[in-house]
This record gives structure tokens, sequence and C-alpha cells, in this order.
């Protein structure tokens, strides 16, 4: 029995002292059985500090310092300019596949076409709450601009437009400037980008819906949206 108490004892005062006042506000310092480095020497960020000859906590770069996966190498895919010069480069340095304009339409809609629109044309959703002056990128200017400089463009931003670098890394910000190329593209077309044998109803003023019946799985050419010829 004296041991069944003693015990008993014990367990109440550890399970106490363990859960019990747990939670439990108290102005007094806690105890601190293991400090767990809470409270040491160590230099602040950004302040002053004496142990430095140059008196701050925070020392610069050694001169030359790269971050690890950095990219650095003056070198098209990196800079958008042509080596060791300030001109930017005007087609896109990486290889155009299709894998490469889905990324880039993926990553347009989700950054630029708020601003930009779908389309490219500068009417996205901020224009109308009050965003002005979004370029459009049917502007003749912007349709001959060097792609280094719409890469440029994306990773320091422009005048009112901010930079996108932090966001879109360098693999990405090339399939962007791939899908604007193609949105840009998608109203240049002249009549020998057109398949022969559409073209003839093309120049009778016929307007095209491509649409394929799901059912007939027939195509159809339509005039005005209404009359469509099917069978084609
Ligand atoms: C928050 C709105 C906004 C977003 C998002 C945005 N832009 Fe812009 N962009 C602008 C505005 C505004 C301008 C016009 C800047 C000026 O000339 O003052 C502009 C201009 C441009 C220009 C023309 C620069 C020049 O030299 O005239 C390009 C190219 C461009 N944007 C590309 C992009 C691409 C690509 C993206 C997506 C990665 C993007 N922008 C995202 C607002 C935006």
């Amino acid at each position: 029995m004296r041991y069944f108490l003693a015990i008993y004892v014990l367990i109440i005062v550890a399970v106490l002292s363990i859960a019990g006042f747990r939670g439990s506000h108290s102005p007094k310092p806690p105890l601190e059985v293991f400090p767990d480095m809470d409270r040491q020497l160590k230099l602040r960020p950004q302040s002053g500090n004496g142990f430095f000859e140059n008196g701050r906590s925070s020392q610069p770069y050694v001169a030359g310092t790269v971050a690890r996966g950095a990219p650095y190498q003056d070198v098209p895919v990196n800079t958008g300019r042509i080596s060791g010069t300030t001109n930017f480069v005007s087609t896109i340095p990486v290889a155009l596949n299709k894998t490469l304009l889905a990324r880039g339409q993926q990553r347009y809609n989700i950054h630029c076409a708020p601003c930009h629109g779908v389309t490219g044309d500068g009417k996205g959703v901020t224009a109308k709450y009050g965003m002005v002056a979004i370029a459009n990128f049917h502007d003749p200017r912007l349709v001959k601009m060097p792609a280094g400089e719409i890469f440029n463009t994306i990773t320091h931003g422009k005048n009112l437009m901010g930079p996108y670098g932090a966001n879109i890394d360098i693999p990405d910000r090339w399939a962007v400037v791939a899908y604007l190329r193609a949105l840009q593209r998608s109203r240049l077309a002249v009549l020998d980008d057109i398949p022969e044998f559409e073209r003839a109803a093309l120049q009778q003023n016929w307007w095209w819906v491509s649409r394929r019946d799901p059912k007939t799985r027939a195509d159809s050419i339509c005039r005005s949206g209404q009359n469509c010829l099917t069978g084609w």
C-alpha cells in the first residue's frame, strides 16, 4: 500500500508537471532546462557592428560570386543579347517545338494575359480596372522587336511594366517569347499560308468556321455562321 501511494503521488506530479500548466500565460521567463541556443551572441542582419572593419554586420559578396545554379555566362540564352555586346538577338536562341509553344501558352496565360490579353492585344482584365497604356503585341513596332528585347522586358520589366524574371525561369521566358511570336503571326497570315484547296472559297469572300461535326465527323465551311456546306 505504501508503494502504491508513493507511485500514485509521483504519477500525479509527473502528469501535472508535464501537461498541467501548458498553454497558461505568465509574465515570468520560462524555466529552461535546456536553453536550446535561444540566447547567444550573434550578428543581426543589416545592422551596424564594430567587429568588421566596414562596421556592417552583413558583409557584401566577394567580387565575382555567383549563386549556386544561377545563370552567369554572357550567352544569348541567359541575357537575350549577342555575347560581348549590348545588342539584342533577333531570333529565339532555343529549339522551337510544340512542347515549348504549349508551355509558352500556359505561362503566357498565367503571367501576361491578365494585362496583355489572351490574344495579345493589350486588353486584358486589368485594363477594365484602369491599367492604361498596356502594350499591344500586334503593334508593328513590337512585331519587329528582336526576340532578345522581349526576353529582356520579361526579365527586367519596362517603364510601367514590372519585372517577371523572378517568377519565370529562363527556359520558360523563351517559351513565352515563342508563344508571343505565334500570337503575332496569327494576325499576319498571308494567302500563301492557306492550303490551296481552301483559298478559292476564301477569295469568294466566304469566311470560315473551322468546324467538325462530332457526329458525322464532317468538316464544314460556313458563311455568316449559318449556311454551312458540309462534306468537305
Ligand atoms: C501588370 C500588367 C502587366 C503584365 C502582367 C505584363 N505586362 Fe507587359 N506591359 C505592361 C505595360 C503597362 C506595358 C507598357 C509599358 C510602357 O511602355 O510603359 C507593357 C509592355 C510590354 C512590352 C513592350 C515593351 C516595349 O519595349 O515597349 C512587352 C514586350 C511586354 N510587355 C511583354 C510582356 C510579357 C511577355 C508578359 C508576361 C511574362 C508581360 N508583358 C506581363 C503591363 C504588363
